[in-house]
């Protein structure tokens, strides 16, 4: 068998085989020999066109617009719409093989990837609704309690009212965080770029949680040489976000009597911003994973300060937005590092 027989091949053999029939028949009902040829001649050059014809206007016809659609369904614009069907390429059918199967191939890539974004988007709102519960069940516990009369009794009524007001925070903590991703993954957002101190936006934001600090009796400072301004050209409210979600890590993360020192390094083109506590510290096998929605090394020890495990995925978002990028360095038992960098003005 010939492989890969190209239209005028199968053409070609089918006359062939047809007219050796056709001669054979008028071999036996007629004996003149010039009536054989011509009739001979006659079925050859008749069936080697109507075969022609039909591969090429009935199947190739349809494959093609299948090759067609298959093109159109390409986003790739700068593919050629179609090769030449017949004339200069000898074997069409293999070259629209070549094509589909390159076709199926990036098909497969592109529904594995839908397959994980519908992954991701499951457990994400198994996450966000799993957040939700808790404080919610604890909200409608507490009131139903107080309304099945421990409402009149004073030694409890105000505490089980500060308990629900505590998971009211967290719903309002938590739905917060989640405007903020979905604001930043819409990709719609534009960064409101401007030139601030960064040096400054610091000190304000230490005023700010001061008193949280307090609390663990933690001190904050500057590393050497960062107690200066240092200009910075960026989007200054995303920016406070960023720096008040890691100082209050630093805090909540903290050891009671530590310190949170941020350090101000001019690299060139950037200014590197670094935020270094010396508290529990995270593991290597967590760092990873550290920038994900909703991880926690501790789950309970984030909830007890009220996180909502998406202050970092924020982070790495609004740095990223910026086209700049965050690392972390830590060591258990003695203290964390996180570092980012924005564009020097
Ligand atoms: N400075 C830090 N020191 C130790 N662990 C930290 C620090 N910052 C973050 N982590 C760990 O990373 C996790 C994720 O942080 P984050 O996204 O801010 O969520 P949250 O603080 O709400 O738990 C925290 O739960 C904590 O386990
Ligand atoms: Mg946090």
């Amino acid at each position: 068998m010939i492989k890969n027989p190209t239209p005028r091949i199968i053409a070609f053999l089918t006359a062939t085989i047809l007219t050796c029939v056709v001669s054979v028949i008028s071999l036996i009902f007629q004996s003149k020999w010039l009536e054989v040829s011509i009739s001979s001649a006659l079925t050859f050059a008749i069936s080697y066109l109507l075969t022609l014809y039909a591969l090429e206007f009935f199947i190739y016809r349809k494959i093609k617009l299948i090759y067609k659609s298959i093109h159109q369904l390409k986003t790739k614009k700068s593919d050629p719409l179609l090769p030449p069907l017949f004339g200069i390429i000898e074997d069409p059918i293999s070259e629209v093989t070549k094509d589909v199967l390159k076709w199926a191939e990036d098909q497969t890539v592109e529904i594995e990837q839908l397959k994980k974004n519908e992954e991701f988007r499951k457990e994400f709102l198994g996450n966000v609704s799993h957040e939700l519960k808790t404080p919610i069940f604890n909200i409608q516990g507490y009131i139903h309690t107080l309304l099945e009369g421990a409402m009149d009794d004073p030694d409890i009524n105000i505490h089980f009212l500060t308990k629900a007001a505590k998971s009211t925070d967290r719903i309002a903590a938590l739905v917060e965080d989640l405007e903020s991703i979905s604001q930043l993954e819409s990709g719609y957002l534009t960064m409101e770029m401007e030139t601030f101190d960064i040096h400054d936006l610091t000190k304000d934001i230490f005023d700010s949680l001061e008193f949280m600090a307090r609390e663990k009796q933690i001190e904050f400072g500057f590393k050497a040489g960062a107690d200066a301004p240092f200009i910075v050209e960026a989007d200054k409210s995303r920016i406070r976000q960023v720096l008040v979600n890691l100082i209050s890590n630093s805090i909540k993360y903290g050891n009671t009597g530590g310190r949170t020192l941020l350090g101000l390094y001019d690299m060139d083109e950037n200014i590197l911003i670094e935020v270094s506590d010396n508290g529990i510290g995270i593991e290597a096998e967590h760092i990873p994973r550290l920038f994900e929605r909703f991880f926690r090394v501790d789950r309970s020890r984030s909830r007890s300060g009220g996180g909502t495990g998406l202050g970092l995925a924020i982070v790495k978002h609004i740095i990223e937005a910026h086209n700049q990028t965050i690392n972390v360095r830590s060591s258990p038992g003695i203290g964390t590092t996180f570092g980012f960098t924005l564009k020097k003005a």
